[in-house]
């Protein structure tokens, strides 16, 4: 939602800014801009350009964008539709003061009536640009104020950054910011609610929404917390926070980025989404790495809970978005199933709405690739005003997420760069079925030999997973035959109907064709209506489910009304031959694992589907892959 880098040092800064959009694309598709401050003949000038449409629009810009100072944006549109005037940066009337922004200005509409009675006028619909005016507006009163101030040490105070203090006192909502000014040599970076994270290179410095977009200058970053204004020259950054009146200075540890840039290239492949399709053996590989071992029988991951309290939990709240929340329905069938815990699940928008019930005995899991999803976030700093003991499943490593659970697990599915999220949400069922283990073992609610047996099973799904991606000359006839269609009926049951959710969401989100899911045994009671000849049906046919007869019938009653059925299948037989046009086959395996095996097909399809319609399939219309924004 929005990929934000800046960079001051040495080099040249705009193929560094370029690149790094590039690689921040998937934040944000629908327009971009870059803004440098060039010197010549001892004169300081400040150059811009901003384009509708992708970065590629930004290329062979270098004669307009000298300099070595500079920040840049790559939008997704909130307010205001996506067009060259509404793209960041935004400036004040001389073009002095550049800001970028991500995240959104809830009071932006207050603060502009107040500017415009102080004779400001705004040129674009954005809340950006009355930031950018508001930051002026206390700029221009600070350097008055300090000016006429007879103490010395007022006088060393940055009039830009108490500006930026003051605005952002006023400001109610979430941002990611980073600006300049043509008259210093320093960038200004704030956040709340945003990620930013600074990259401390050798005489040079970044500062980004993802670490991906400057790994080839440094690894060593800085991530940014709510509150913090970082303020970063070429040769040292400081970080102080909004809080301290006094601007001291903080101390904060640095990390360093344990991946390559490798892992956010696409290798050959056409397009990222395959390529993460195809990475799955090995990120659920590496998501298994070191966890889980047969012979102490156990998975090694530290929940800090106490015993006590594992073995008194009264109810788990799982909290999430989009796919991550149909990980989460089949997280909630298994624990209900072997645990015998109560649990909900919940969609975070409505989740931290709605006055949930949350108690000291509760454990609220959240779960989210991006680590960062507003609602998400929003709902996990809920359930801890509330007291409930967190716990979070979470790919990106550093996320503002993983910094507020008390205690969680990474999935180590890498970066995701596809808008579709696919190797993220095979590894979120895997750290289901870890902590699924772990609570079963300390509870005393699995057996040794049901967590042998569990253990075993999960330690092979890298060769299962490979198994399931053989299918694709087939896959691709299905594509074939549904790729002209209308409408796509998802049906499952019990934990499959978690799948079907998944199924459903990534055919509409890279295809672009209507799909719903429904719980099988829905289906007739309304969405029936709708079926006709050639309409087709995706569901899932289990070998040893208990309710495998019941799916059949199912079935039987989409295809009398000429439904075109395609089935997930672990077996084929003459009976599934019978009631199936399509099956797709995956190997058997117990239902702990079916939402993550009989899910990759379902990928595929969704993949040479959205291929032969001509989609843009990494970066599909209207979406972003990170939902920073309400
Ligand atoms: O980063 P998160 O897992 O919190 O993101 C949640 C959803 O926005 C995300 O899963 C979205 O639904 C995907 N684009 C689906 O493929």
């Amino acid at each position: 939602m929005c990929g934000i880098i800046g960079y001051i040092g040495p080099k040249v800064a705009y193929p560094i800014l370029l690149t790094g959009l590039k690689r921040m694309e998937y934040r944000g598709y629908d327009s971009a801009g870059i803004s440098t401050i060039s010197i010549e003949d001892n004169q300081r000038a400040v150059n811009i350009v901003k384009k509708q449409g992708k970065v590629s629009n930004l290329e062979n810009k270098q004669t307009e964008l000298q300099g070595n100072l500079g920040l840049a944006h790559t939008r997704w549109a909130t307010h205001g539709q996506p067009s060259e005037l509404n793209s960041h940066p935004h400036f004040n009337d001389d073009k002095s003061l550049m800001l970028v922004h991500n995240g959104i200005i809830e009071n932006y509409l207050t603060i502009k009536r107040n500017l415009e009675q102080r004779g400001y006028v705004f040129h674009t619909q954005t809340d950006t640009e009355v930031l950018t005016k508001l930051i002026d507006y206390y700029h221009k009163k600070c350097k008055q104020k300090l000016s006429t101030t007879l103490q010395n040490y007022e006088q060393k105070k940055d009039p830009l950054e108490l500006a930026l203090r003051a605005a952002l006192h006023d400001v109610v909502g979430a941002y990611g910011i980073v600006l300049f000014h043509k008259d210093t040599n320093k960038l200004y970076a704030a956040k709340h609610g945003s990620p930013l994270v600074i990259g401390i290179g050798k005489n040079e410095h970044f500062v980004a929404s993802d670490p991906a977009a400057f790994l080839d200058h440094t690894r060593r970053v800085l991530y940014l917390e709510d509150e913090d204004i970082a303020i970063i020259k070429e040769n040292s950054y400081e970080l102080k926070s909004l809080c301290s009146h006094n601007g001291e200075c903080i101390k904060r540890k640095e990390d360093l980025v344990d991946w390559d840039i490798t892992a956010v290239e696409k290798n050959g492949y056409e397009h990222f989404m395959l390529k993460e399709i195809m990475e799955q053996p090995q990120t659920l590989a590496n998501c298994l790495a070191g966890r889980l071992d047969p012979q102490f029988n156990d998975i090694k991951f530290t929940l800090k809970l106490t015993l006590n309290f594992i073995k008194n939990i009264k109810r788990i709240s799982i909290i999430a978005c989009g796919t991550s929340s149909y990980a989460a329905m089949a997280g909630k069938f298994l624990i209900e199933k072997y645990l015998r815990i109560p649990t909900e699940v919940e969609v975070a928008s409505e989740w931290r709405y709605k006055n949930p019930i949350i108690s000291k005995d509760d454990l609220v899991i959240v779960i989210s690739q991006s680590g960062e999803t507003a609602d998400t976030l929003a709902a996990l700093k809920l359930a801890k005003q509330f007291g409930a003991k967190t716990f979070g499943i979470i790919n990106v490593v550093g996320s503002t997420m993983s910094r507020e659970v008390d205690s969680g697990i990474y999935i180590h599915a890498g970066p995701e760069i596809c808008v579709a999220s696919t190797k993220a949400f095979t590894a979120q069922v895997l750290c289901l079925n870890f902590l699924l283990i772990k609570l079963g073992k300390i509870r005393g609610d699995l057996t040794e030999t049901q967590i042998q047996r569990m253990i075993s099973n999960l330690l092979n799904t890298p060769e299962l997973v490979k198994q399931s991606l053989n299918n694709i000359e087939q896959i691709k006839a299905a594509a074939n035959l549904i790729k002209d269609k209308q409408s796509i009926f998802y049906l499952g049951r019990g934990i499959n109907f978690a799948t079907a959710k998944e199924g459903a969401i990534k055919i509409k989100e890279i295809s672009y064709i209507h799909a719903e899911d429904f719980a099988s045994g829905e289906m007739k009671h309304g969405p029936i209506a709708l079926l006709e000849k050639g309409f087709p049906v995706v569901t899932f046919v289990n070998k040893n489910d208990p309710l495998y007869e019941k799916n059949l019938s199912s079935i039987q009653e989409a295809k009398a009304r000429g439904a075109y059925i395609i089935v997930v299948a672990d077996h084929i037989d003459s009976t599934l031959q019978s009631y199936a046009d399509t099956i797709l086959q995956v190997p058997k395996v117990p239902d702990y694992l079916q939402p993550l095996i009989n899910t990759i097909p379902l990928q595929l399809l969704a993949y040479y589907t959205a291929k032969l319609r001509g989609c843009e399939i990494d970066q599909p219309k209207n979406l972003a892959k990170s939902v920073t924004v309400e």
